[in-house]
């Protein structure tokens, strides 16, 4: 039996997704979120407390952990309010430290300009969605070989063939924050 441990999971996007992919390979999932807002609609086991310390305090229960910690420290959205000397807390660096100092695998997801290791590449035209939003996924305490292409993008933001969640995208089809990866297996546009 899986026992995931879904840090930072907000309204459980990403626990479903695990909730499914597990339904599809046949395999018992049992999982815990864990977000420090209350999360009313979060659908399943859900505990509000501070990720990394209920992390240190409870990693023993799970057998796998996935963490998506804030991205507002490295997340080209918010460079104004970094550049006026806004700080904002390292979640990821806290939150991998911790992981590490387990054996527990886990994955931890943040934005490209995050510095973490992209073990995997997603964006949303990949799932048939109108958002890119291109995120990495760093595997911790395992390796894997899941490097997946990313396909050319078709169509932009400005054309109006993608929903942007900030500015207003490029001509060519990529926010000037999306930036392409230097990592062997993605598709440089
Ligand atoms: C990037 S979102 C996570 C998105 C989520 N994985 C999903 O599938 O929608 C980050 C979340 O971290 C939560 N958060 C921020 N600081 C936290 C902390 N110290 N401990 C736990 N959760 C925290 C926020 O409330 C927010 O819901």
């Amino acid at each position: 039996m899986i026992k995931l441990l879904d840090l930072y999971c907000k309204a459980g996007g990403c626990s479903m997704g695990y909730y499914l992919a597990a339904k599809e390979l046949g395999l018992e999932i049992q999982i815990t979120g864990v977000d420090i807002e209350p999360q009313p609609n979060y659908p399943f086991m859900f505990i509000q407390a501070d990720a990394v310390e209920f992390f240190k305090e409870s990693a023993w229960n799970y057998t796998h952990v996935h963490a998506s910690p804030p991205c507002q420290k490295y997340t080209p959205s918010t460079s104004l309010f970094r550049g006026k000397g806004k700080i904002y807390r390292d979640s990821l660096l806290e939150i991998k430290q911790a992981m590490l100092l387990t054996s527990i695998p886990g994955i931890i997801e943040n934005v490209p300009s995050a510095p973490i290791t992209p073990n995997l590449v997603l964006r949303g035209d990949m799932f048939g969605l109108k958002v890119l939003r291109t995120r990495v996924f760093e595997t911790i305490n395992y390796t894997a070989t899941i490097i997946p292409q990313l396909p050319k993008k078709v169509g932009t933001v400005r054309n109006g063939d993608y929903a942007q969640v900030c500015g207003h995208g490029s001509k060519k089809g990529m926010s000037k924050h999306d930036k392409p990866f230097k990592h062997p297996g993605t598709v440089l546009e």
